[in-house]
């Protein structure tokens, strides 16, 4: 599928952009597992003005990762298109402007899904963004604020009217935070709105292959983007891909498996940050890790306690041991001494 010129893929898996998780060395894993496309985590473009270190290195890409799409939001429109302006000169594939962040320091400040309040200046900031750069814009969005103001359809029309270049739903409003289940019928209303033209991509809830046979089928969405799934997991993308592509389910990769990939993760998170934040940044993708394991509790809480990668390693070394080429995860869940009950 070509986007504003860009070649992203037949039916695009994207990696959706995640703060504190969509860094350059979560993304190149990803990639690595076959993601179509990835976002960046979002930048806030009023931190992007002033040049904030920490911000202004959120904007790091490489061409390996291309087609990849740096995510801004902000509630004023002269920052917004400053920040725009900014994001251009690294090349990124796309930018997205994001009119879907529930939480409060950003909502409730009129910026990411604050916006879903005020329709006319979310139109009127996206018009003038895209007027003032010469690369691909999209918006990733939700329904709606709340479940009495779903907007999708209306906000869907009037963004393609000022220019975007493809619109990323996620099927919740913004009261709904992450509870519940994403409802994909509005999404595929949307996709099914003959007005529209412009790609429509799905989000939501994607956690198995199926899921995204689902989504592209029942749906009829253009790409489909993962989040929570990935975290802890980035070979999901190659799990899609081959459902995709043959129907056949992949056997889970072992426990030994997937401890070289989070240790290789670990050592490039240290690379790009430092040791110490390095490390703490990566407990939230093995929070996510060895669901499942039976007696699996102890090793757990000294796993995601490691001070260092000596500690770490070692940890791993016994989880190896105890657990190593035992398949894990959902239906395949390995038990260690036969008892099948998970921590
Ligand atoms: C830790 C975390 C950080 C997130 N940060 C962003 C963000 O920076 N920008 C954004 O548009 N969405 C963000 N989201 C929302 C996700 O992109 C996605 O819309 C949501 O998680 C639903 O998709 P999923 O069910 O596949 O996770 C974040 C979600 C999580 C869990």
């Amino acid at each position: 599928m070509i986007i504003g010129g860009k070649n992203v893929g037949e039916r695009p898996l994207i990696l959706a952009p995640m703060e504190e998780v969509t860094n350059p060395p979560f993304r190149k894993f990803c990639k690595r597992y076959g993601a179509d496309w990835l976002y960046s985590e979002f930048v806030s473009a009023d931190a992007l003005v002033r040049s904030v270190n920490k911000t202004v290195k959120k904007l790091t890409i490489e061409d390996s990762e291309r087609p990849v799409t740096i995510q801004i939001y902000g509630r004023f429109i002269e920052s917004m298109v400053e920040a725009a302006k900014i994001v251009e000169t690294v090349r990124p594939d796309f930018i997205d402007i994001n009119f879907g962040c529930p939480v409060k320091r950003v909502a409730a400040k009129g910026a990411g899904a604050g916006m879903l309040r005020d329709i006319p200046l979310m139109v009127e900031m996206t018009r003038q963004i895209v007027r003032a750069v010469n690369i691909p814009v999209t918006v990733k969005t939700r329904l709606g604020w709340d479940c009495d103001h779903i907007m999708i359809d209306e906000v869907a029309e009037r963004l393609q009217d000022v220019g975007i270049s493809a619109l990323a739903i996620h099927g919740r409003t913004r009261s709904q935070m992450y509870k519940g289940e994403a409802d994909w019928e509005p999404i595929a209303r949307v996709k099914s709105n003959p007005r529209i033209r412009i790609p429509v991509i799905g989000n939501g809830d994607i956690d198995s292959p199926r899921k995204v046979k689902e989504a592209f089928e029942r749906y009829g969405v253009d790409g489909v983007m993962i989040g929570r799934a990935a975290i802890g997991k980035p070979w999901i993308f190659k799990q899609i891909k081959h459902y995709l592509s043959t129907g056949e389910v992949l056997p889970e990769l072992t426990v030994a498996e997937q401890i070289d990939i989070i240790k290789e993760q670990i050592l490039l998170s240290m690379e790009w940050l430092d040791e110490v934040r390095g490390l703490f940044h990566m407990r939230r993708h093995m929070a996510c890790m060895f669901k499942g394991l039976s007696h699996f509790r102890d090793l757990r809480i000294e796993m995601l306690q490691a001070p260092n990668i000596k500690v770490l390693w070692e940890v791993f070394d016994r989880i190896k041991e105890r657990y190593g080429s035992g398949v894990l995860n959902g239906e395949n869940s390995v038990n260690e001494g036969g008892d099948s009950t998970p921590d």
